[in-house]
């Protein structure tokens, strides 16, 4: 089934060297240096909504404002708000009406209960107030930001309660940690990520950059989503997929496609695309399962990506692809693109797999980059 759409979401937040994210005074504490805040200042530049919780407002009291005119006029230029939309969680509504938050920068949402949207509005906050029902989900808060507002881009900037709850669900894309040199050293202090479950296995790390006296770490979650929820893992597994279908020998007899084979703690396993290491005939999903042992205990709680679906019909060769995937123990499977008449009639990979009890999520945002290579077969 096609999934609604959620913006990318990128978490950022700087921490002690002990992990804290502040100290226990009134102060906010600062962790990091002039130049890692005019980094973050580009970074709000570059984002449609700024998301903190309801704690951070009162503990801080933020503008969370893009400071540089520069960057504020790029934004005008580009056709977008000065400022990006300001977005708050709250359960009770309880928030002061004469903070920062309110009366400064941008538009103002706010994401409540149906109890915490009478609070907020007998407090009058400068806000649209949206109720999301007897308790907050974050999907549907996402999905809601990006259909209602247009949000496409995110950035959460703490504190601790809401980072730990979007990387547990599995809905963070991205994480920007700054590490800072000092100490806290209390443990009434807040932490970065609280206890729960998180993704088993290693996060990708994607970059780091020393900036004055501090280091920025940018980390992508690895872990596939479970069942037909897709989680921001499986948008960079499959924009992979649809990458590797750019690297296929061109034909105008098959489509090229990619696809890269996921182990449920985010390993990845193998990758293969359509005609690879001169194979006039293999398939993506042929070739990349075809490099594992058929014998590997991952492979039942495996994912495939594959940017276009499997094929369920073939002259070519004996076993169509959606056979393969079943025939490796494989139960899930997350694509782009579902296959067109091209080259056979009604084809429906994902259908025979759902059939056979495999989990098929579609994610049609990618059929466009799925698709970009074929575009001489499919006009
Ligand atoms: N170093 C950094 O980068 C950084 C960045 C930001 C914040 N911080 C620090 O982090 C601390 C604040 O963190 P925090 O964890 O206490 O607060 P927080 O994450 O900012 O906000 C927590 C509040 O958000 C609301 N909330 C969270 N999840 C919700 C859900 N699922 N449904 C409904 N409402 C929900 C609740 O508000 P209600 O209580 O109103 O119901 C909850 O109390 C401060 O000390 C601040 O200085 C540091």
């Amino acid at each position: 089934m096609p999934h609604p759409y959620v913006p990318y979401v990128l978490l950022s937040a700087a921490v002690s060297l002990d992990g804290y994210l502040d100290d226990t005074g009134p102060d906010r504490l600062l962790l990091s240096s002039p130049a890692d805040f005019d980094r973050v200042d580009e970074v709000r530049a570059s984002v449609d909504a700024i998301l903190i919780g309801a704690g951070t407002i009162r503990a801080d009291n933020p503008r969370l404002l893009v400071n540089s005119p520069q960057r504020r006029a790029g934004r005008v230029a580009a056709g977008k708000p000065e400022y990006p939309l300001k977005v708050t969680v709250t359960a009770s509504g309880d928030l002061d009406p004469t903070a920062n938050f309110w009366h400064t920068g941008g538009d103002k949402l706010v994401y409540t209960t149906d109890k915490g949207a009478e609070r907020a509005r007998e407090l009058g906050l400068a806000a649209d107030v949206v109720a999301l029902g007897p308790d907050l989900d974050w999907r549907v808060l996402l999905e809601h930001l990006h259909a209602v507002r247009g949000v496409d881009r995110l950035m959460v900037e703490g504190g601790g309660t809401i980072h730990t709850q979007l990387l547990q669900q599995g809905l963070a894309d991205e994480l920007h940690l700054v590490l800072s040199p000092l100490f806290v050293g209390d443990d009434k202090a807040p932490r970065l990520f609280g206890p729960g479950t998180y993704q088993p296995g290693r996060l990708r790390l994607v970059e780091t950059r020393p900036i004055e006296d501090v280091v920025l770490m940018r980390y992508e979650p690895t872990a596939p989503g479970t069942g037909d929820l897709p989680s921001a893992a499986d948008h960079h597994w499959l924009a992979l997929a649809c990458d590797l279908a750019a690297d296929c020998p061109p034909s105008e007899t098959a489509f090229s496609v990619g696809a890269v084979v996921v182990a449920d703690d985010g390993t990845e396993l193998s990758r293969g695309h359509s005609r690879e290491a001169g194979d006039p005939v293999v398939h993506a999903e042929e070739a990349a399962l075809a490099k594992i042992d058929p014998q590997d205990p991952r492979l039942p709680t495996a994912t495939v990506y594959t940017s276009l679906e499997p094929c369920t019909h073939r002259a070519s060769r004996p076993k169509p692809c959606a056979q393969l995937i079943l025939d490796a123990g494989v139960r899930r499977v997350v694509t782009a693109w579902r296959e067109p008449d091209t080259f056979v009639e009604g084809a429906d990979g994902s259908g025979a797999l759902a059939a056979r009890g495999v989990t098929v999520v579609v994610l049609p945002e990618y059929e466009e980059r799925a698709k970009a290579p074929n575009s001489h077969l499919t006009g």
